[in-house]
């Protein structure tokens, strides 16, 4: 006859999940073994005294010598053991307190290790763990390896004997406990991703105009578009080396008749506009431009952590305010003798289509170079190369140069 050893460690008993998890996966045990039997533990309710000396100790005296201390803890242990080695399947369910495991459930667990009894000696058993986390903790998210329990409890029953431990996980459990929490982040914050790879469309386009050059990087965000010349870059093979080793090599591949620059041209001011400026010196700013990045995407969150490291170590300046109103001013700042560009990437699409109209006339009206990579139609008087939303359109002046991935890892030279 099969058994089950069901533990909670949640110290809720009301909205638990892990313990609303268990309590399904036990439900479904028994009925998928008809005349199991069921050993149940809550250690919120029945804790386990922490491991102390008289417990640790208890095992090494002969009975006869035991202390009564040392006689009750080894009784106690005995009988969690007994527990373990009477069943065939294991549950344990295990909520994520401060990255760990519940103090509860390691003071049971280091009740149950035993080199007489259970090291080495627990394979033929089926462990299954199910958790529950308040935040998320996906591969590419800002805490991604921050949670503990899973790497520990591998590790701790790989040395009983157990390799084939089977997790399953909840998390973002705190989204529905606390919305208002999360509604104080959506009302605080905006869309403003910063993709530094969009930097490896714009160069070649930058790298033919007259030097030295002068920037104006409209929707800067954090500014992390505005640093080509800190950057490496690898197209498709062909290499150009920025001024900052340390900064991410951006790749990528491209296709077409593209002008790949032989050096990197001189940049010898810029600045950025932005309605709301990031600071990349910020850990919380820094904290939300790394959630704005998809969590299974992780070649772009180590991307972005080097660039945000990079301009760390000498911030970009940029401006508060809207590109509908406050771009001659800041293009009246920059120095007499260079080319003055106004660029930007994937920002327009946040105006009206009319305000689109007027902020290309207002740079029209000014005496500068005007460098875009938008999604197709949103520059107003560009042709529309391609119809893929996902695509933008490398533009100078309005008309359309290349095509390229909205991320900046491809991109199509127009021939
Ligand atoms: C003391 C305490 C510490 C917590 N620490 C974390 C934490 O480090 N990370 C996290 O994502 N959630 C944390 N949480 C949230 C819980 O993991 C979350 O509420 C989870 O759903 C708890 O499991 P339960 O639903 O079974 O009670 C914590 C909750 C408590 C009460
Ligand atoms: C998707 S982000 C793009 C950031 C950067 N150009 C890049 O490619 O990574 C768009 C940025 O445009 C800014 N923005 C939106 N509307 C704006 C406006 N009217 N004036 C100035 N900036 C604006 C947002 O605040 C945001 O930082």
């Amino acid at each position: 006859m099969s058994h089950l050893l069901h533990i909670d460690s949640s110290l809720r008993t009301e909205g638990s999940r892990s313990r609303r998890l268990s309590a399904h996966f036990a439900a479904r045990w028994l009925a998928a073994h008809p005349g199991g039997t069921v050993t149940y533990r809550d250690l919120a309710a029945d804790p386990i005294p922490h491991l102390d000396h008289a417990a640790f100790s208890a095992g090494f005296v002969p009975a006869a010598d035991r202390t009564p201390e040392q006689a009750t803890a080894f009784a106690l242990g005995s009988q969690l053991i007994d527990e373990v080695l009477a069943a065939d399947t294991i549950l344990l369910a295990m909520p994520l307190y401060n990255f760990g495991p519940p103090s509860t459930f390691k003071a049971w667990f280091d009740r149950i290790v035993s080199h007489e009894r259970t090291v080495g000696q627990l394979g033929d058993k089926e462990f299954v763990v199910v958790t529950a986390r308040g935040g998320g903790y996906q591969p590419g998210s800002p805490r991604h390896g921050w949670d503990h329990r899973e790497p520990w409890l591998r590790h701790a029953l790989t040395t009983l004997g157990v390799s084939d431990a089977t997790f399953i996980d909840t998390e973002l459990t705190l989204a529905r406990e606390s919305p208002a929490e999360l509604a104080a982040v959506m009302r605080a914050r905006r869309t403003q991703t910063n993709e530094p790879a969009r930097c490896a469309v714009l160069l070649p386009a930058l790298a033919q105009l007259p030097e030295p050059l002068a920037l104006v990087d409209v929707g800067a965000s954090a500014g992390l578009t505005m640093l080509f010349d800190r950057y490496s870059y690898d197209y498709s093979g062909y290499r150009l080396d920025g001024a900052d080793p340390d900064a991410p090599t951006l790749r990528c591949r491209v296709s077409g008749p593209v002008p790949l620059p032989s050096k990197m041209p001189a940049i010898v001011w810029r600045i950025g506009l932005d309605l709301n400026p990031l600071d990349v010196t910020s850990d919380d700013d820094v904290r939300w431009l790394t959630c704005l990045v998809w969590p299974d995407e992780e070649d772009r969150a180590q991307r972005l952590a080097a660039a945000i490291a990079s301009a760390r170590r000498a911030p970009p300046t940029i401006i508060k305010g809207d590109l509908l109103t406050d771009l001659p001013a800041v293009v009246a700042r920059a120095p007499a003798g260079a080319t003055v560009v106004v660029c930007h990437g994937t920002v327009l699409y946040y105006v009206t289509p009319a305000e689109r109209e007027q902020f290309a006339d207002t740079v029209r009206g000014l005496d500068v170079t005007w460098l875009t990579s938008e999604a197709p139609g949103v520059v107003p008087g560009t042709d529309r190369p391609s119809r893929d939303e996902q695509m933008t359109v490398l533009a100078r002046d309005g008309r359309a140069l290349a095509v390229a991935d909205s991320h900046g890892t491809h991109l199509d030279w127009l021939g």
